[in-house]
């Protein structure tokens, strides 16, 4: 029997998986990835085991994925059309690699993922494993096998007695990792229609919210959050905390029709307080300390970047050559910003920086006033000569 290491969720798509394979005579291999999504690990391991996988790895990656995946970013700026975060864009490459380490580990010639084929977690799978080893033989099951509906699904789950999670049975596909969620499906499909509350899990309604606003003073060393009111916290602890911060004051909500890398339109939800939070803060300390510039160029450039992440392109010549580029730029993002949060809003009302290049006795309408303004008058002929006839 040939191995294939298989991504595993312990979902009904990923379940059925394992068995289908396994009637197709492979030996499949769960692959769990601990991105941060805060499940039973224990639960989903003995589900895998009962469906017939023969073995199963449970992986912690979220330190790498917050420090190698999620910072990076940050420092870009990257968000893609403007709204969606990328935080299922991101977990994609990361869980592609460790399944072909995995795959290399366990001697296996094949991979599987339970991505479908209208949706662009495939693409991210599959870029990424074939650079890392074009030879590996890549499974979709659910792009190929017979099935047209959940229910059918389910009707197969249940004749293969295949153990599925009850509790996880909603009309909405979820994806979650400790960056955030992506809610998409169900009523979600009509793009008129308001998201009910229910869906939301990270974030409470703004309704609800507290009615007096929390502050919180973020600080960042070289464009990367650090401490939190004054305190120092691991890259993944950081992120827990402010996503609680921010859950609390309802910060971080998303409702977008997004264009997909194959074609098709979609309305996602997404909840993600703590990347709210954080890049609200780091652009505004960017523009207290970067030059005008730099500021300017480096605009485009991180939405290439939010592309790149988002066609799958994570593991590419440009997006390690704008990494560079990226870090080079926030070398001086260092400082601290005092943000507002208050029922849907996070708001930046304070910022200083060591490399602060605002300059108060140039801007200042007051008596420290430095600026010679008789220089303006030359300064401003010479700059419209080129247009004047
Ligand atoms: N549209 C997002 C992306 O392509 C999220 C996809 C996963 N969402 C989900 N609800 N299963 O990155």
């Amino acid at each position: 029997m040939k191995k294939i290491v298989l991504a595993y969720s312990g979902g009904l798509d990923t379940s059925c998986a394992i068995k289908w394979l396994q009637e197709r005579g492979y030996e499949p291999i769960a692959f769990i990835a601990d991105v941060g999504q805060r499940e039973d690990f224990e639960a989903i391991k003995n589900r895998a085991l009962k469906t017939g996988a023969s073995k199963v790895h449970i992986v912690n990656l979220q330190k790498e994925f917050v420090e190698n995946y999620i910072f990076p970013t940050i420092k870009a700026g990257a968000i893609y059309e403007n709204k969606y975060l990328l935080a299922t864009a991101l977990s994609r490459p990361l869980i592609a690699k460790h399944q072909v380490l995995i795959a290399h580990k366990e001697k296996a010639p094949a991979i599987a993922h339970g991505c479908t084929g209208k949706g662009n977690d495939q693409v991210r799978f599959e870029v990424t494993a074939r650079l890392m080893d074009p030879k590996l033989e890549i499974i979709a099951p659910v792009r190929i096998w017979e099935f047209k509906t959940r229910e059918e699904e389910m009707d197969y789950a249940k004749t293969k007695k295949i153990p599925i999670d009850v509790t996880k049975k909603s009309p909405y596909s979820v994806d979650i990792n400790l960056y955030g969620r992506s809610i998409e499906c169900g009523v979600l499909e009509d793009p008129w229609i308001e998201p009910p509350e229910e869906i939301y899990k990270l974030t409470v309604n703004p309704l609800k919210a507290p009615n007096k606003p929390t502050h919180i003073e973020l600080e960042f060393s070289q464009g990367i959050p650090v401490k939190i009111d004054g305190q120092k916290y691991s890259a993944v602890d950081l992120i827990h905390k402010l996503n609680v911060i921010g859950g609390k004051n309802s910060i971080g909500r998303v409702d977008m029709v997004e264009n997909r890398l194959v074609g098709i339109k979609s309305r996602e939800i997404y909840e993600n307080p703590a990347g709210a939070i954080i890049h609200t803060a780091h652009h505004e300390l960017e523009c207290l300390v970067l030059d005008r510039e730099t500021m300017h160029y480096k605009q485009p450039l991180a939405q290439k970047y939010a592309e790149l992440t988002y066609y799958g392109l994570w593991e590419t010549p440009l997006k390690k050559q704008l990494d560079e580029y990226f870090n080079k730029v926030q070398e001086n993002v260092t400082g601290l910003v005092r943000l507002k949060l208050y029922k849907g809003s996070c708001t930046v009302v304070g910022r200083k920086s060591p490399y602060s290049r605002y300059k108060e006795e140039l801007a200042t309408y007051g008596k420290k006033d430095i600026f010679d303004q008789k220089l303006s008058e030359g300064f401003v002929r010479i700059w419209g000569m080129p247009f004047s006839n």
